[in-house]
C-alpha cells in the first residue's frame, strides 16, 4: 500500500511538472469583449510550439465569431475553456460552422466552460425538419479529422443547428459533456458522427430538440455508455442511403443509457430506393432504461420524411447483426417495437433479448410489429415479439 501511494505521488508530481512545462497561452481579454482574434493568435502560437502547449480561456463571458483552429500542430495541444463563449444571434450565416477544430493530432478540450450558440432567433428560420434543401445554419462545434482527442467537461447550449459534429475522427473520447437546448428547437442534434473510427461518448447528459446522438455513414467502432438523453429524438443510426458514395457502418455499441421523455428511442433508419448499397452491421443496444419514450425500438427501412422517395423500391441498405438486449421501461405510445426491414434485403441476425416495455394508454397494450425479419428471441418478450400486424404510418 505504502509503495502504491509512493508511486502515485511520484506520478502526480511528474504530471504536474509536465503540465507546468507545457507552454501556456492565455487569452486575456476583458469580459464581454470579442476574443476571436485573440484566440486565433494564441492557438497559432501554441500550434507552433515544439513541445506540448496549453491555451486557456479564463472565466468570464466573451463574444466569439466564426473560427477555425486548424492543425497540424507540432506537439499535442490542450484548450481549456473556463468561461462562456457566445456566438452572435445572427441568422444570415449560410455556413454550417461556428467553432471548428480541424486536423489536430493529440488534442484536449476541457475546463467546464460553455459554448453558447445563441440559437433562439435561428430556430424560427430553421426549416430543415420541413424541407429537403434547407437553410444552412452554423453547427456549434465541429471536429474535422481530429485524432487522439479527449473532450471533457464542456457544455454546448442553444446551438442554431447541430451542437457537435464529428467527421474523420480517430480515437476520440467525450466525457461529461452537457448538451442543452429546448425540446422544440429544430435540427439541434446533440452529437452527430460520421466517417470516424474509435469514438467513445461516456457519462454525458443530452437534452435537445432533435436526435441526442445520430450516427451517419462510415462510422466504425462507436461506444456510447452512461448517457442520459431527453428531451430529444433518442439515439439514431441513420438516416442511411440518402446520398450516393456512402460507406458501411459497423461496431456501434450503446450500453447503460437512459432515455427519458423522448420522441423515438433506439432507431435505425434507411431510405427506400437508396442511392447506394451499403451494410450496417454490429449495432448493439444493451441495458437501456426507457421513461415514457415514444417509439422506443424502431428499425425503419422506409424512412422518407418529406415523401420524396419511391417507396416501391426497397431499401438497398443491408442491416446485419443487430441486437436489442435488456431494454425496459415505459413507452409513450402503443407502437413499442417496430422492426420494419427491407423487402429487398431482409434484416439478418437480429437478436431481441429481455424486452419489457409497458404502455399505459387507453389504446394499449403495447405492440411489437415485424416485417422482413425473423429475430432470434432470448429471455422475456413483453410485448410478445412480432405479435401485431404491421401498420404503415407513412
Ligand atoms: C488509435 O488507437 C489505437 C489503439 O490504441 C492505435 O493502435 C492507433 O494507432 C490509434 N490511431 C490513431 C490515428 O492515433
Ligand atoms: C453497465 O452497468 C452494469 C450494471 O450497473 C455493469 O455491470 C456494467 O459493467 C456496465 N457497463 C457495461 C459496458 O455493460
Ligand atoms: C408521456 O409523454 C407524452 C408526450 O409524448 C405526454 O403527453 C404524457 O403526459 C407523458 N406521460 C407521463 C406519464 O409522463
Amino acid at each position: 500500500m505504502g509503495e502504491y501511494i509512493g508511486f502515485s505521488t511520484i506520478l502526480v508530481i511528474f504530471l504536474l511538472s509536465l503540465s507546468a512545462n507545457a507552454e501556456v497561452f492565455k487569452v486575456s481579454s476583458s469580459s464581454g469583449s470579442d476574443i476571436t482574434q485573440a484566440l486565433l493568435k494564441a492557438f497559432k502560437s501554441a500550434c507552433q510550439s515544439p513541445s506540448a502547449s496549453h491555451v486557456v480561456i479564463p472565466k468570464g463571458e466573451f463574444k466569439l465569431g466564426e473560427i477555425e483552429l486548424m492543425g497540424p500542430c507540432k506537439a499535442p495541444i490542450e484548450i481549456t475553456l473556463q468561461g462562456t463563449v457566445k456566438a452572435d444571434g445572427n441568422t444570415k450565416h449560410g455556413r454550417e460552422r461556428w467553432v471548428v477544430f480541424s486536423r489536430i493530432n493529440g488534442f484536449k478540450l476541457n475546463g467546464g466552460g460553455i459554448f453558447d450558440g445563441e440559437g433562439n432567433a435561428a430556430w424560427r428560420v430553421n426549416n430543415c425538419h420541413k424541407t429537403f434543401e434547407c437553410k444552412k445554419l452554423p453547427i456549434s462545434i465541429r471536429f474535422d479529422f481530429v485524432t487522439e482527442a479527449e473532450i471533457r467537461d464542456i457544455t454546448t447550449l442553444d446551438s442554431k443547428n447541430f451542437h457537435i459534429n464529428v467527421l474523420g475522427a480517430k480515437n476520440m473520447t467525450f466525457t461529461n459533456v452537457k448538451v442543452i437546448a429546448p425540446a422544440e428547437s429544430p435540427n439541434t442534434d446533440g452529437i452527430h458522427l460520421g466517417r470516424s473510427d474509435g469514438v467513445k461518448i461516456l457519462n454525458s447528459r443530452i437534452s435537445t430538440g432533435d436526435d441526442c446522438i445520430s450516427v451517419g455513414d462510415g462510422m466504425k467502432n462507436l461506444h456510447v455508455e452512461g448517457v442520459v438523453c431527453g428531451p430529444g429524438h433518442g439515439i439514431s443510426v441513420g438516416s442511411l442511403g440518402r446520398y450516393g458514395h456512402e460507406q458501411d457502418v459497423s461496431g456501434i455499441t450503446v450500453v447503460n443509457c437512459t432515455l427519458q421523455e423522448t420522441d423515438n428511442g433506439l432507431r435505425i433508419k434507411t431510405w427506400p430506393s437508396a442511392a447506394c448499397a451499403t451494410t450496417a452491421s454490429g449495432i448493439h443496444f444493451e441495458n437501456i432504461i426507457l421513461k415514457n419514450v415514444s417509439n422506443p425500438i424502431l428499425i425503419d427501412q422506409e424512412y422518407c420524411p418529406w415523401n420524396q422517395c419511391n417507396k416501391n423500391k426497397p431499401s438497398t441498405i443491408k442491416l446485419v447483426d443487430i441486437k436489442f438486449k435488456n431494454i425496459r421501461g415505459t413507452s409513450g405510445n402503443k407502437d413499442a417495437v417496430k422492426l420494419l426491414c427491407s423487402k429487398g434485403h431482409p434484416c439478418q441476425n437480429v437478436e431481441i433479448g429481455n424486452i419489457n416495455i409497458a404502455y399505459k394508454g387507453a389504446d394499449g397494450p403495447a405492440t411489437f410489429q415485424c416485417s422482413n425479419v425473423k429475430p432470434k428471441l432470448v429471455g422475456t418478450q413483453n410485448p410478445k415479439a412480432c405479435s401485431a400486424p404491421v401498420v404503415k404510418t407513412h
